[in-house]
């Protein structure tokens, strides 16, 4: 498989999996537990339909949307994800030119492989910076202090791992950051040439957004769930949310809402957005998916928060389907990362490309020329016994 025959989700994954060694690719992969969630996240897409307009006089398409204070030219953009480097060695690189080329927005992790000041001064793309709240009390202040004098454009605060997911994937591979040759990783690291070549010949690996002083996961290498279990702040509360808020003073994301209270939690302690979602099934199985629980979110906080939409997005028609329920974007981690363990920057390019066209294609289908064209009257319920109203199309 050639980058160049890659078109849908699968077709990266695929790649992914023949170029990365097993413990990363199936770090990637993987969900918690029995991943039930992990696979429920896209199913839920499928279980609506899109019910198009036709004869509407629509010659193209206005993808844009506002969403952390930014117009982005496509309603979709690139969650933050860890340790992009482990994957390809050109790493956030690759997301960050990628947004700069669609218009789009990409998130840096707090456990990042490129450093808050690299990245803003790179690019001038729309820039998300993910918190994920240490027990190094004085971390949080400093990321803040250290992404306002970079110039991002907004913070989100991930609130769904102050443990670690049970990802038994990565006990079977042994995966550790950064990679350690074990009995069982040797094998893969041999049978990849190219990654393990890659991975020795450029920068060395390291975390530069986490606290200095602390060498695990960076230096020292560590099992992901060690280093949150070890590294994060279990104990953090709305208090704590409020007073990030206020601190950074511009457009916040709480990441990992999933309940309406905590919604509405959310509109009070002054968030610019909550991002629907469960780390893509990585953290609590069984939990319930974005797309299923985003009817009832919009009902009780919409149009008193911007809602992203999390995980499972794997076509331009998932996310026009969030988008007509009342989403205001959607955003998602796997659907660019195969791609740059894949190809990297090439292979970014390509997926969120791909992904763009998508959406554009799929507006001009159902006779939509502006985000704000859909509407919940073009989702209808699959099921075979539909009540008037559902035939009318609403959900
Ligand atoms: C993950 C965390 C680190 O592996 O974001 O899902």
């Amino acid at each position: 498989m050639r980058l160049s025959q890659c078109y849908k989700f699968e077709d990266f994954r695929k790649l992914a999996k023949r170029r990365l060694p097993a413990p990363l690719f199936h770090y990637i992969d993987g969900g918690a537990d029995d991943e039930v969630t992990l696979n429920r996240n896209t199913a839920a897409y499928d279980e609506v339909d899109l019910v198009p307009n036709v004869l509407a006089d629509v010659d193209q398409a206005d993808l844009s949307v506002e969403v952390l204070g930014r117009r982005l030219d496509m309603p979709l953009f690139m969650s933050p994800t860890a340790m992009q480097r482990l994957f390809h060695h050109e790493g956030e690189w690759a997301i960050a030119r990628t947004a700069e080329a669609l218009g789009t927005m990409f998130g840096l992790s707090t456990i990042g492989t490129r450093s808050i000041e690299e990245l803003g001064a790179l690019t001038s793309a729309p820039k998300l910076f993910q918190i994920y709240v240490h027990n190094d009390a004085g971390l949080t202040s400093e990321l803040i202090r250290r992404c306002r004098a970079a110039n991002y454009d907004a913070l989100a605060l991930t609130v769904d791992t102050i443990v670690a997911g049970n990802r038994e994937r990565d006990y079977l591979t042994g995966m550790t950051t950064p990679p350690k040759l074990t009995p069982r990783s040797l094998l893969s690291f041999l049978t990849h040439a190219r990654w393990t070549y890659n991975y020795l010949r450029h920068d060395k690996f390291d975390l530069p957004n986490k606290s200095a002083s602390v060498d695990q996961g960076a230096r020292v290498s560590s099992s992901v769930v060690d280093y949150i279990n070890k590294q994060m702040k279990r104990s953090i509360n709305w208090d704590d949310a409020a007073r990030m808020i206020e601190e950074w003073g511009g457009p916040f994301a709480i990441k990992g809402v999933m309940s309406v209270a905590d919604a509405r939690r959310a509109v009070d302690v002054g968030a610019s957005a909550i991002m629907i979602s469960n780390h893509g099934g990585r953290q609590l199985d069984g939990s319930r998916a974005p797309f299923d629980q985003l009817p009832a979110i919009v009902d009780a906080v919409g149009g008193k928060i911007e809602i992203i939409v999390d995980g499972g997005i794997r076509r331009g028609t998932h996310v026009l389907k969030a988008l007509a329920m009342g989403a205001t974007a959607c955003s998602g981690g796997r659907l660019y990362l195969y791609a740059l363990a894949g190809a990297g920057t090439k292979g970014v390019m390509r997926a969120m490309r791909l992904l763009r066209d998508e959406i554009e294609r799929d507006m001009l289908l159902m006779g939509c020329s502006s985000i704000a064209d859909l509407e919940p009257a073009m989702v209808a319920p699959r099921n075979n016994k539909r009540s008037d109203s559902d035939a009318e199309g609403s959900i």
